[in-house]
């Protein structure tokens, strides 16, 4: 097998879990495990937070809700929450949340008839705009009253921040606002509007018995905000394999397009892990890797299978391990790289391909 390798510490996961449930306070915690855990698999990682205490998740659509309740099914699954982010689009998804007990977040009128329709009889979450002006039910008060009229159960109303990340921003208070008027509008059991970032920066706002925050991206690791570190610990490391090393001259290029020129004789080091893994093709002639000797530099293009290290043969050897970023102490962090590479840490995460073998550490760092 390809020598790459995304190494998943369920310990760290753990301890993220119980950082973002202190900032929480007294409120909920539905843990955001959608797109495959952020890609750091759906089921090791719930499996973690259960084990931590939390019954609520968040996943993207039901087939992800299916597979979800049917992993935790040893548990004690009834009392698990499941909501589905991105709702129902079809009949099927409709019988999958009858099927499998989820909690769709409906945006449309039409999901409650299609929820209807399937003999429905769970809870949802209604999901409302309150200025990200990205999906929302338009008519918050008559949409309760509709689901009122039918066997269906509200669980909360929710919506989203669009500027969790820069909380001097206006839309930021504007957002608050217009969810506050709409909990004062309402009679819902539950509100839920604070992501990682939301939770990090209003902390106060988020935490009273009837508010459900969803935090995703500080479970995995990656602080919400740079400058007011919450003190996660990366959950994913991703290293690769150095498989082949290569002396060229003074004058020769390296990779597509010859886009870095040895000034002197030097080496390369060929590592098992290209964009087709999604190893950023950004990183091309910026990026760094973590190696026992030190930092090695990126040089030409990241291919599809491969990058290259310009390096000193004295110090590397075919088969060491690189670190492109994690955990280990002198790694690049994954907000970083995610910077240097033009995008985001969450990004990098879902973007490590299925053909990556992910292996899983617990606690104290043993091999699962
Ligand atoms: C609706 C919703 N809630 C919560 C989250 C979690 O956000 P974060 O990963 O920033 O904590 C997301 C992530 O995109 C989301 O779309």
């Amino acid at each position: 097998m390809r020598p790459i390798f995304a190494t998943i510490h369920l310990g760290h996961l753990a301890h993220n879990y119980q950082v973002m449930k202190s900032q929480a306070g007294d409120s909920q915690m539905m843990a955001v495990v959608k797109a495959n855990a952020y890609g750091h698999g759906l089921l090791p990682v719930s499996e973690t937070l259960f084990a931590q205490g939390c019954r609520s998740f968040a996943v993207t659509d039901a087939l992800e809700g299916k597979i979800l309740r049917e992993g935790l099914r040893s548990k004690d699954s009834e009392h698990i929450e499941i909501a589905v982010l991105s709702g129902i689009f079809d009949p099927e998804d409709a019988d999958l949340c009858q099927r499998f007990l989820l909690s769709p977040v409906l945006s449309e009128r039409s999901q409650l008839s299609l929820l209807n329709a399937a003999n429905f009889s769970g809870n949802v979450w209604i999901k409302v705009d309150t200025g990200m002006h990205r999906i929302g039910a338009e008519d918050v008060t008559s949409f309760c009253q509709a689901i009122s009229e039918t066997p269906i159960k509200l669980a909360g109303i929710m919506s989203h921040l669009a500027c969790a990340d820069t909380p001097d921003h206006d839309l930021n208070q504007q957002q608050i606002q217009s969810f506050e008027a709409i909990q004062q509008i309402t009679n819902s059991p539950r509100y839920s509007l604070h992501n990682s970032a939301g939770l990090a920066a209003f902390k106060a706002g988020a935490s009273s018995t009837n508010i459900t925050v969803r935090p995703g991206l500080a479970l995995y690791g990656a602080e919400p905000m740079m400058e007011k570190p919450l003190g996660l610990k990366p959950v994913m490391q991703l290293s690769a394999n150095i498989i082949q090393i290569r002396p060229i001259e003074a004058g020769d290029c390296v990779s597509y397009g010859a886009t870095w020129q040895a000034e002197t004789p030097t080496h390369i080091a060929v590592v098992a892990a290209g964009y087709a893994d999604g190893l950023p093709r950004l990183l091309s002639n910026q990026g760094w890797v973590k190696h026992h000797s030190g930092r090695l530099p990126i040089v030409g293009r990241v291919c599809m299978d491969y990058c290259l290290l310009a390096v000193d043969a004295s110090q590397v050897k075919t088969g060491e391990s690189v670190i492109f970023f994690g955990f280990d102490h002198g790694a690049p962090l994954a907000n970083d790289v995610a910077e240097l590479a033009q995008t985001i840490a969450y990004e990098l995460f879902t973007s490590i391909s299925p053909r990556v073998q992910r292996l899983y550490l617990e606690d104290g760092g043993h091999r699962r």
